[in-house]
């Protein structure tokens, strides 16, 4: 079982010819499925977006969503529309909302995650994301009550993390988690460096790196591989010896196949996207 992992795709600013790239790259992979971990693309066109790929490319896509995918509505919104194409399109899964998918051996789950400012320093930072003035559960609140919206989404992505890591447990020992924003710092990249006090309350989903900590050492005889993006730039950070994130980079206008995942006998492999 080969598996293309993109990353941060941002299709919305994608001219035709790089689309054309995209899709050639995934169908010379030879895949047999697609993992998308967020950024398709912003509001309405990323229903769009992901009906356009499942039927240009016709291989099953796993995906979750990343902060720009909620871009001009809410989040509930985002994701009611999401639900909704997904029950129309029978190659589209929307990982978050989905129970785990068994593939040769491996289960494969996901959440969006969230940066929820419980890493770093919120109160000093000076970062002010584009998520603050173009997602409506931002928008229309207080900016005081900005950091306790980031942690409760966290604390949601987290809690879903927590139950959807039993449930795969139960399937198999191997287990692939694909989340839009790094668990940890350690995995948090930028050029080549781990992230700062300024950035990081915003680039590190931190209630689900203490979830996916307290899974690998409650269960030593499981091994967890995490795919993410968010940061654009790539990196690998081992947090246990069961425990590996694997951070994909991405340049927009230029989306790509980060890595091919293999899967065989219950093992995951990954390859350097060649094709
Ligand atoms: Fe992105
Ligand atoms: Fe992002």
């Amino acid at each position: 079982m080969r598996i293309a992992w993109i990353t941060d795709p941002h299709l919305n600013h994608c001219a035709l010819a790089a689309w054309d790239r995209l899709i050639s790259q995934v169908l010379q992979c030879q895949c047999d499925a697609v993992i998308l971990s967020g950024d398709i693309s912003e509001g309405e066109d990323v229903v769009f977006q992901l009906r356009r790929l499942a039927d240009a490319i016709g291989l099953p896509i796993h995906f979750v969503l990343g902060n720009h995918d909620f871009y001009h509505s809410s989040i509930e919104r985002t994701r009611d529309a999401i639900r909704k194409a997904v029950a129309e399109h029978p190659l589209l899964n929307y990982l978050t909302d989905s129970a785990p998918v068994s593939i040769g051996g491996v289960a494969l789950i996901g959440v969006d995650g969230w940066g929820d400012a419980t890493v770093g320093d919120y109160q000093r930072s000076t970062v002010r994301l584009n998520d603050f003035r173009l997602i409506d559960d931002f928008f229309l609140a207080s900016p005081s009550l900005w950091k306790s919206i980031l942690r409760d989404l966290g604390q949601c992505s987290a809690r879903r993390l927590e139950s959807l890591l039993l449930s795969a447990n139960e399937l198999h020992k191997r287990l692939l988690v694909v989340t839009h924003v790094p668990p940890f710092r350690q995995a948090c990249w930028y050029q080549g460096k781990t992230t700062d006090d300024n950035w990081a309350p915003f680039f590190v989903s931190g209630q689900c790196g203490d979830a996916l900590i307290d899974f690998a050492q409650s269960k030593p005889d499981s091994t967890i591989d995490v795919l993410c993006g968010h940061t654009h730039s790539g990196g690998i950070a081992k947090m246990r010896d069961n425990l590996i994130i694997t951070t994909a980079g991405a340049d927009y206008g230029s989306p790509k196949v980060a890595a091919v995942i293999v899967i065989s006998d219950g093992q995951v492999t990954m390859e350097k996207a060649a094709c």
